[in-house]
């Protein structure tokens, strides 16, 4: 028991150093589980991520992240999202999502936005990988 514990806190002490000095230890986690839930909570009733599914009052997510915004096929988009020559970055998409309004003025998505940053990036992060 004892044992177990010491080498769990060895673990953490070494993951912890690890992640200390690679570049990336500035960007938070990707925590795809919690963004599973916030997808399935908030955003699910109008979008599918999944490949392959039809669009629902909001357009399939699947590989949005490199789409051009407004650019999913067969989906009429407000005039906000489909006059935008841009394609869907983790920045863009992050803004997107803490204030759709403000950030794509006149678009037609009704939510009001993921205040919560960590919530928002797990959220992306989950789209990340659909
Ligand atoms: C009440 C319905 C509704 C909810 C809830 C909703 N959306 Fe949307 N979403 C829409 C509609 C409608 C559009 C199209 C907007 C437009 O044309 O201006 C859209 C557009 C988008 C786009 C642009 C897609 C593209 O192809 O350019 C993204 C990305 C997006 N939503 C992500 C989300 C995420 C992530 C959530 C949950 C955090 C969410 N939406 C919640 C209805 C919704």
């Amino acid at each position: 028991m004892m044992r177990a514990a010491l080498a769990l806190i060895g673990f953490a002490v070494a993951t912890a150093t690890a992640a200390a000095t690679t570049p990336a230890a500035a960007a938070p986690a990707c925590n795809v589980e919690r963004g599973a839930r916030a997808f399935e909570t908030k955003c699910a009733m109008c979008h599918t991520a999944e490949r392959g599914q039809g669009h629902m009052l909001g357009p399939n997510l699947s590989r949005v992240l490199g789409r051009r915004i407004g650019g999913a096929e067969g989906f009429r988009y407000s005039p906000a999202l489909s006059n935008s020559a841009a394609a869907w970055d983790e920045k863009t998409l992050d803004l997107f999502l803490k204030s759709p309004a403000e950030a794509m003025p006149g678009t037609a998505m009704p939510f009001t936005g993921i205040k919560n940053a960590d919530e928002r990036a797990a959220a992306v992060c989950y789209l990340k990988g659909k």
